[in-house]
Formats: structure tokens, sequence, C-alpha cells
């Protein structure tokens, strides 16, 4: 078939290239990144970026010798080599698995062979290098608790990947809405290949899974011979105690650990990594790790992940003996705080319209939801950015069945506890004027 001929002027047609560009999932980003840079003076309860008050170029020269350090006192690495390691191509699996394995067991309870390690540009590559993997041909589908992150919407429309959405209670994905999810997709001879989740202050809606949930997942996982995609960005910021991850009480290797290192030290290095401990049967008989697998896709992708970004992570790491717990002691004080202040602030403005406004209680991390008596749209954040000052996110953007039309989700990341007090008293003036309106 021959391309279709562009209109006057240009030289393709968007109809000839990859049906994903067309499609709103990866305009998301794009319209929230954009709306913030238009107006940079309106209080940003849309970003979910880290605070980063240790943030300080002066000290990216530290986290260098430390890791140089490292390099050849622990890892015995001469003097020439540790410059080939920082100035060369690398290992594709990445020259810091050591230290995230360390980081693992000291903060997680998560005991794994370093070499089941895959460390990636980021975690939406962690995400991407899954997905392409366990994605064989057209009837293997990923199952998702709904609403769920962009990113994974994004990596499986790139992959032409059909995601299922799995209903979320305020426990996290409902485990019975699962089971029924996979048997009728079975029924239509459909493969799921995963279910992929943010069991701890998930984003967008902020939710936990209790304990019990947790162990019940891993049970059908087990039964339904499923893996699980467990993504943890936001679990190290925990308004109490922490719950264990799914990986750390998986005892089948059903889990695929998907970590990000950019909240917990910073997304400027863009590193993130994977932790598939899976043995794989080959055809000749050999048993291989499913890292090993993925490793194969990452080298035809980005080849390596940068060392030079490796090294920075890693150098802050070191500084803390590798528990990204006390290295972000401060940071999660002050998200701690800023959740507190926001649901504070949020029942001192409405607590006497409940009835119409309403919003859930997340115990950590970064994000709060709410629903409004109106339709939540793209145009309204415009409307929020430019006439009120508050920015946000509509929460319609996270759902993959389509959903979340009266909802939005506020981030306390990136604010300071006057930014929350004045974004607050300028979201109350838009949802009322807002409210107004829809009542007509
Ligand atoms: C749930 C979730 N997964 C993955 C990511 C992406 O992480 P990274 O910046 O390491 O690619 C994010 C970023 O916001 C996220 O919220």
């Amino acid at each position: 078939m021959s391309a279709e001929v562009p209109s006057a002027g240009t030289d393709l047609s968007s109809a000839d290239l990859h049906a994903a560009i067309t499609d709103p999932v990866l305009l998301s980003m794009n319209i929230l990144n954009e709306v913030a840079g238009r107006f940079p003076n309106a209080v940003p309860f849309a970003a979910g970026r880290p605070f980063g008050s240790h943030y300080d170029i002066a000290r990216l020269p530290d986290y260098l010798d430390r890791f140089c350090e490292y390099l050849s006192a622990e890892r015995g690495l001469p003097g020439d080599a540790v410059t080939q390691t920082l100035f060369q191509y690398g290992r594709t699996k990445g020259i810091i698995h050591e230290l995230i394995a360390r980081h693992l067991a000291l903060d997680e309870s998560i005991h794994v062979d370093p070499e089941s390690i895959v460390v990636t540009v980021g975690c939406q590559e962690a995400l991407f290098l899954a997905l392409r993997t366990l994605r064989r041909d057209r009837p293997d589908v990923l199952v998702s608790a709904d609403p769920t992150y962009v990113g994974v919407l994004g990596a499986a429309r790139l992959l032409d990947m059909p995601v299922h959405p799995i209903s979320e209670g305020p426990d996290g994905i409902d485990l019975d809405d699962l089971t029924t999810q996979v048997h009728r997709l079975r029924g239509e001879r459909l493969r799921p290949r995963a279910c992929y989740l943010v069991p701890d202050f998930a984003n967008p809606s902020g939710t936990s899974m209790p304990t019990p949930a947790r162990r019940r997942l891993l049970e059908i996982a087990e039964a339904e011979n499923l893996l699980v995609l467990e993504d943890n960005p936001y679990g190290l910021f925990s308004g109490g105690d922490r719950l264990p991850t799914l990986k750390s009480l998986d005892r089948g290797r059903r889990v695929v650990y998907l970590g990000s290192l950019a909240k917990s030290t910073f997304p400027g290095a863009r590193i993130g990594y994977v932790v598939a401990d899976q043995r794989v049967a080959n055809h000749d008989g050999g048993i291989t790790l499913l890292a090993d697998e993925l490793a194969k896709i990452k080298s035809m992708t980005t080849v390596n992940t940068s060392p030079i970004a490796q090294a920075m992570v890693a150098g802050r790491m070191l500084a803390y003996d590798c528990s990204l717990e006390a290295a972000n002691a401060e940071e999660t004080a002050n998200y701690r705080r800023n959740l507190r202040l926001l649901l504070d602030g949020l029942e001192r403005r409405f607590a006497q319209n409940k009835s119409m406004i309403t919003w859930n209680t997340p115990v950590g991390g970064f994000f709060v939801v709410l629903t409004v008596p109106f339709a939540v749209t793209d145009e309204l954040l415009e409307v929020s950015g430019r006439d009120y000052g508050v920015l946000w996110t509509p929460m319609h953007h996270f759902f993959a069945g389509g959903g979340g039309t009266n909802q939005l989700r506020l981030s306390c990341s990136h604010v300071t506890p006057e930014q929350i007090e004045i974004g607050l008293d300028r979201l109350t003036a838009f949802i009322r004027a807002q409210s107004h309106k829809a009542a007509g």
C-alpha cells in the first residue's frame, strides 16, 4: 500500500506514522508539562516532581569520587579500569546493580541476586522492557489497576499491547475483579501476561494495599499463572509504618519489581531498574534469568544506561551506606507535613460541602484525589491556571477504560507550606465558581 500523499507544504502524513502518535494517551504528558510551562506563577499541585532540598551542583564531584572509590576499594578495579568504566560503553545490565541490591535488602527486605537487576534509563525504560518482553503476539494483553500511571498506558500503546482495566477501591486493586477479568479475557482467547500496579501510594490515586490484600494478590498470581509488575516509586515516602513490598512477600518469583530512583535520588540522572529473577526455559534446554532477556532488548534500545548518571546516583547512595530511607529522611518528613497540610486545608475549606466535594486520605506519597460536581476537562485546567493561578491534573488521563471525569489529582510534593495555603484558597475559588456554573 502506498503512503498517503501529504498536504501541500508538508512532507509526511501522520496517518503513515505509528498510530500511537495520534493517540490521546501519548498527548497526556505533553499537555500536562506544557500547561505548567505556560503558567509559571500558578501553584503547582499538578507536578509529581520531587522537592529536592539536597539538589546542589557542588555535591556532584563528591558523588563521583565516592563511586570511583567504591570501584577501586570494593570492586578491586585498577585506576585505568575505573576510568574506562566511566568513559566507555558499559555493561548492558548496568554497573550499580550490587548497590541497588544492597538498598533493596536494607530498605525493602528484598533479597535478590544482583545479576537479576537491570539498571535502566528511568523506571519508564524498565516498564517498556518488561512489556516488550512479555508481549509475544496479538493475544497478549496487560491488566492494570484503573486508574493507572499514564506512563504504563503510553508504553503499552507504543507496543500495541492492550491494557484491560481492573477497578480500584480504597484498598487498591479489586482482587475479585482481577480474577473475573482474567477469566473473561482467557474466555476470549486473550492471554493476560501480567498485572501492573503501584501498591504503595499509587500514582494517581494515592491508595495503598493492606498487607492481607498483598498476600491474596500473590496467591491469585500463583493460581492464575500471572506475573505481577510492582511499580514502587513512592513506598519510601510513608506517613507511618511501611508495608511490605509485594516482592519481599513473593516466594514463587511471581513479581517483577520496577524501581525508580527519580524520587529517591534525583530525576535528572534518569536512573531506574527492574528486578527480574524469573527463570526462563530456553528452546535449547538452558535456563536464563528474565533479567538477561530484558537486557537483550535493552541492548537494542538504549545500549546501556549512562555510566556517569549511574555513578552520580550511586555516589549519593554510598553516602548513606545504600539506605535510601536514610538518604530521604528530610524529604519524607517534608512530604508527610505537606500531605497533612493539604488534607487539613481541604477539611477546613470543604467540611460543609462534603455532599458535593469529597477526597481520599492517603497516608503517604504525593497524591490526593478530589471528586467535584462538574466535569474536569483539560480546558478547565487552562482556566484554572490562567484565571485562578493554580494547577492540578485532570484524572481522566489516568483511566484505561474511561472514567475519572469528575476528579482531579493534587500533588503535594513540589510546593511549600505557604504555597499549599495560597493554592488551596485559589482552588476553592475555582471549585466554587465551577460548581455554581454546573448547578446552573
Ligand atoms: C508510578 C510511576 N512509575 C514510574 C514513574 C517513572 O519513573 P522514572 O522517572 O524513573 O522513569 C513514575 C513517575 O512519575 C511514576 O509515578
